[in-house]
Formats: C-alpha cells, sequence, structure tokens
C-alpha cells in the first residue's frame, strides 16, 4: 500500500484497550476516564480479521498497545495466533510494563493449548507474563519509563508502580525478546535531570533507549513551554556529559527515531521528535487501528474511519480491502501537531 506522498505501508498499530492501569498526565485526561463499554470493543476475532486483510495489502509488522494492552484478558492467546497470519514477519508490544512480572499459570490464565513442559501429572509450570508473551510470538518489547525516581514516576503515572516496572524489565530481559526498549517521554521539569540516570540504566542492561517530544495528544495544555522539552535540548544535555554523539543515520527500527551512538561505548540511544523534527513524517509507514474499530491514517490528524461498521455489517474480504485502501489514500502528507491541535480523542483511546 502506497499513499499520496509516497509513503509505504508496511505496519499496523493495533490497539486492544482504552483501559489502563496507571493515569499519565500526558496519556489521560484528568476527569474521569469513562471506558469504553465492552460491546464497542473489537473482539480479538474482529481484530485477527482487520489484520489478516492488512496483511494481504503489505503490511508485515504489527505493534499491540493500548491502553495498557496487558489489562486485556486473554492477551496471550490472541497473540499466539497473529503469526500464524501470512505475511506478518515482526510482532511488537508497547506496555508500561507494570504487568511483565507477573506469574501466569499455563492453563489458567493462559487459556488454550500449550506444549506441556513439565512430567506428565506435574503440576502446569508458572511463568511470568513476560515470557508468555515471548512464547506466544511476540518479538519486540517496548517499555515505558520516564524516570528512576519512583517519587517522580508516581507524580507522573498516577500510581506507585515504579518497582513492578523494573521487575517488569528485568521479567522482559530474562523472557529472552530479540529486542526491548525503553521509552521516555521528555517533560521539562520532571525527567531533564534523568537522562543520564535513565542513560546507564539502559547501558548496564544493553537496552535501547529512546527520548520521546511530548506531543498534544491528551490535551494542549501539557504542550506549554513550561513542560516541553525539544530533542534538541535533550541531545545537547546528553552531549554534555558524554560529548559528541555519532550519528547512526544507517540504523532503523520500525518507528520515527534518530539513532544516535555514544562516543566511546557500543550504546545507541534514540530520539523521537514528533514535534521539532521537520521531517519526522517523510518516512511514515504506519496506519493504526483503535481498540473500537477505527482505522487512523496519522496519529495527529483528527482523520478516522469505522471499520468496526462493514465488519459487523458483514463485509467481504474484499470490500474490507477496499475499504483500508481508501483510509490509505487519504492519509496525510504529515501530522497535524504543530498547528494549534486539539485533540478530540485521548491518546489512552487511539493507542500509543
Ligand atoms: C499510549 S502508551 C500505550 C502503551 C502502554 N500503556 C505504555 O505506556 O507504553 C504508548 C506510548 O505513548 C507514549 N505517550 C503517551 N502520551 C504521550 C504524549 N502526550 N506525548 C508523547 N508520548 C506519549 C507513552 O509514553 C508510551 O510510550
Ligand atoms: S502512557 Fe500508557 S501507561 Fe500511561 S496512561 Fe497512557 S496508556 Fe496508560
Amino acid at each position: 500500500m502506497q499513499d499520496r506522498y509516497g509513503h509505504r505501508i508496511s505496519y499496523l498499530r493495533v490497539s486492544i484497550t482504552d483501559r489502563c492501569n496507571e493515569r499519565c498526565s500526558y496519556c489521560m485526561p484528568q476527569e474521569l476516564q469513562e471506558w469504553l463499554p465492552r460491546q464497542e470493543i473489537l473482539t480479538y476475532e474482529e481484530t485477527l480479521r482487520v489484520i489478516r486483510i492488512a496483511a494481504v495489502l503489505g503490511v508485515s509488522k504489527v505493534r499491540i498497545t493500548g491502553g495498557e494492552p496487558l489489562t486485556r484478558r486473554g492477551i496471550i492467546d490472541f497473540v499466539r495466533r497473529i503469526p500464524h497470519i501470512a505475511g506478518i514477519t515482526s510482532i511488537g508490544l508497547s506496555t508500561n510494563g507494570t504487568l511483565l512480572a507477573r506469574t501466569v499459570a499455563e492453563g489458567v490464565d493462559l487459556g488454550g493449548p500449550r506444549l506441556h513442559r513439565g512430567e506428565p501429572g506435574s503440576p502446569p509450570p508458572a511463568m511470568t507474563m513476560a515470557e508468555a508473551l515471548r512464547d506466544a510470538g511476540v518479538q519486540s518489547v517496548n517499555i515505558s519509563l520516564d524516570t528512576l525516581d519512583a517519587a517522580v514516576y508516581s507524580q507522573i503515572t498516577g500510581r506507585d508502580f515504579h518497582a513492578q516496572v523494573l521487575s517488569g524489565i528485568d521479567a522482559a530481559i530474562a523472557a529472552g525478546f530479540a529486542q526491548v526498549k525503553l521509552n521516555a517521554v521528555l517533560m521539562r521539569g520532571r525527567n531533564e535531570y534523568q537522562l543520564l540516570p535513565l542513560i546507564e540504566f539502559a547501558a548496564a542492561r544493553n537496552l535501547l533507549l529512546r527520548f520521546i517530544e511530548l506531543m498534544p495528544v491528551s490535551s494542549t495544555e501539557v504542550l506549554s513551554e513550561k513542560n516541553f522539552m525539544s530533542v534538541t535540548e535533550a541531545k545537547r544535555l546528553v552531549e554534555s556529559a558524554y560529548g559528541s554523539l555519532i550519528p547512526e543515520t544507517e540504523f532503523r527500527t520500525n518507528g520515527p527515531a534518530t539513532y544516535y551512538q555514544i562516543p566511546g561505548r557500543a550504546q545507541r540511544i534514540g530520539f523521537i521528535g514528533a514535534m521539532t523534527n521537520m521531517h519526522f513524517c517523510e518516512n511514515c509507514n504506519k496506519l493504526r487501528l483503535t481498540c473500537d474499530g477505527k482505522l487512523r491514517p496519522c496519529l495527529g490528524s483528527y482523520l478516522e474511519f469505522d471499520i468496526m461498521e462493514p465488519l459487523r455489517a458483514g463485509a467481504s474480504d474484499e470490500q474490507l480491502k477496499q475499504f483500508f485502501l481508501n483510509v490509505v489514500e487519504r492519509k496525510p502528507q504529515e501530522h497535524d501537531f504543530r498547528n494549534n491541535y486539539q485533540p478530540n480523542r485521548k491518546m489512552v483511546a487511539i493507542g500509543g
């Protein structure tokens, strides 16, 4: 699939829930969140059908997100079915990490048939959520961690889950995913003094750390001069400690980050500058599926198209393919974040 501006679409971000066990100030509205009723959420079966259609049209990478995807029951069985979709070669998951270390008992929380690894008659072995996800086919996990300071973490997320996230990161490393990335949203006054500790934390665990500019996806106030820190400023701060970063123009993951090597180290770090990088949208390869069945051609645009309606009305695969192609046709050249964009849906409900 290719749009009018030459963006080749190969990547679908799939949100499976609008619910979350945290309340990050930049993602959730402060007022009480009303969750969507269950019947307004795509069933796993419906979501898999959308992924299948996308795969036929050239999508090879999917990333499961939310809300917090690990709060939705049955996620392991859902994920386990994705590698069987012809054409899908890469499966990622974005999570706040709080539930990755939780123990899940085979046959209880996981459901569905799996290989029984123990002796016949022995109790089913317990595994962590991270191991279960790895076992189900997830290759790469992105974990959000904005600070190593537990008190600041609570201020940002509204919850005291810092220790759980650190255990979740350990569980992800132990599970042996092909890649574990850490994502830190940059916030002046909250975590600029945490950039170096986060870099050292990532280095000690051999994790790929990315710094992300705050975007107006919850409310426009989060972007005030007081809160916003550009990736350029973050890079300057990092360079004042480590020396000039070495651009790694050849290195790419699926996303829009630009990567640099820290001089004298094998460590690389990434910067995602949606607000200040004028070339940010040039290589965009993404579509988003919201948990309530809207296809969004761009996070920073009001455009969204309801695929749940034709799905539930019995549309054929051919009709759904055409639906996808029409959405791609409407993909904008670039996001609208710099044009006084007023989010009408919150990040937690779109899927990050
Ligand atoms: C919406 S979350 C969903 C997955 C999961 N709950 C998590 O926190 O990673 C996906 C990513 O979006 C980021 N995010 C949320 N609101 C943002 C904002 N206003 N600006 C930039 N990134 C944001 C989060 O930090 C997280 O890395
Ligand atoms: S960023 Fe992730 S963890 Fe934080 S409120 Fe949004 S969905 Fe929840």
